[in-house]
C-alpha cells in the first residue's frame, strides 16, 4: 500500500466474515502497516450495523489511537432472515427489502459517518466498502436478486455522496466502492459451487492491489480485484 506511506493504522469492520478476516491477514502481512484492528459485532469494542449507538460509541473508543489511514468496511448480507434473494417481483416483502437496505446500505452510511472522522486530514487515506457488481445498474442484464441489487446500488450512491462532501476537507482521500469477485463465503455458498469461488486471501490480495493503484479524485472509483472499473 505505497500510496499511504511507510507507516499507517487500518480498520477492518466485518472481521469475522471471510472477506473481512481475508484483509486483517492481508494487512498483518504488510510491513507498513503498523497496527490492524478487526471490528465485528462479537469483538470488543464492537458494533452492530442496526444500532447506531453502538457504531458511535465503537468509532469513540478507537479514536484515542487516531488517524487511520485505511479504513475497510467488509460487512454485508444476501440472504435476508433466512430467506434467500427474491427472483421475481411476487417474492418481494416490505421486511425483507428493508432489511436488505439495513444491513447494506443504511448501516454502512452510519459506520462511514462515524469513521471517517478517525482518518487523516492532510495525509493519504483510503475508505473502502465492500460493495457487489450486482449493484451497478448499468450491468444488470440478468434481473433478480432485487433487495441485494437496491441495496448495493443505495449503497453506491451513498458512497459518491460522501467522496464528494469528504473530500473537500480530506483531498487526499480515496473511496471506493470494491467487487471482490466470487468469494467462498457463508454469504456465496448457498449461491456457487466452492471450487468456482475465489479463495478470500487471494480475492483480497487483489483488492489491496487495486485500491493500492487508486488516486484520489472527485467521487467514489466503482473498482474489482483486478483493478477494473465497473460503470455504477
Ligand atoms: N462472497 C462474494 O462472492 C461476494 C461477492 C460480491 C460482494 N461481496 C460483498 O463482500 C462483503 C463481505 O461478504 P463475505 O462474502 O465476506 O460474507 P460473510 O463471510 O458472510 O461476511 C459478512 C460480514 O458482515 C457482517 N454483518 C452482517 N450483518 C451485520 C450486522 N448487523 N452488524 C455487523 N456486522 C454484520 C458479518 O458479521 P458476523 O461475523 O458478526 O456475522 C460478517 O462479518 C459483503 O458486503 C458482500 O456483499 C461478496
Amino acid at each position: 500500500m505505497s500510496s499511504l506511506g511507510e507507516h499507517y493504522q487500518a480498520i477492518v469492520i466485518g472481521s469475522r466474515g471471510a472477506i473481512g478476516g481475508a484483509f486483517v491477514r492481508g494487512l498483518q502481512l504488510d510491513p507498513r502497516c503498523t497496527k490492524v484492528i478487526g471490528v465485528s459485532r462479537s469483538s470488543v469494542p464492537g458494533l452492530d450495523l442496526q444500532d447506531e449507538s453502538s457504531i458511535a460509541q465503537c468509532a469513540q473508543l478507537l479514536k484515542a489511537h487516531a488517524p487511520y489511514a485505511l479504513i475497510v468496511d467488509a460487512t454485508g448480507a444476501l440472504a435476508m432472515a433466512g430467506k434467500g434473494p427474491e427472483k421475481r417481483l411476487g417474492d418481494l416483502n416490505a421486511d425483507q427489502l428493508l432489511q436488505a437496505f439495513s444491513i447494506n446500505a443504511v448501516g454502512p452510511a452510519l459506520v462511514l459517518k462515524h469513521f471517517v472522522d478517525l482518518m487523516p486530514v492532510g495525509a493519504p487515506a483510503i475508505y473502502a466498502k465492500l460493495s457487489a457488481r450486482v449493484g451497478s445498474i448499468s450491468d444488470n442484464r440478468k434481473g433478480g436478486w432485487y433487495g441485494y441489487r437496491a441495496s448495493k446500488a443505495a449503497l453506491n450512491m451513498i458512497l459518491q455522496s460522501a467522496a464528494l462532501e469528504c473530500t473537500r476537507l480530506r483531498p487526499q482521500l480515496v473511496l471506493a466502492a470494491l467487487q471482490p469477485g466470487t468469494v467462498r463465503s457463508d454469504l456465496s455458498a448457498p449461491f456457487v459451487v466452492a471450487q468456482d469461488a475465489m479463495d478470500p486471501d487471494a480475492a483480497v490480495a487483489g483488492l489491496l492491489t487495486t485500491l493500492n493503484d487508486l488516486s484520489p479524485q472527485r467521487g467514489a472509483q466503482f473498482v474489482d480485484y483486478r483493478g477494473q472499473l465497473i460503470a455504477w
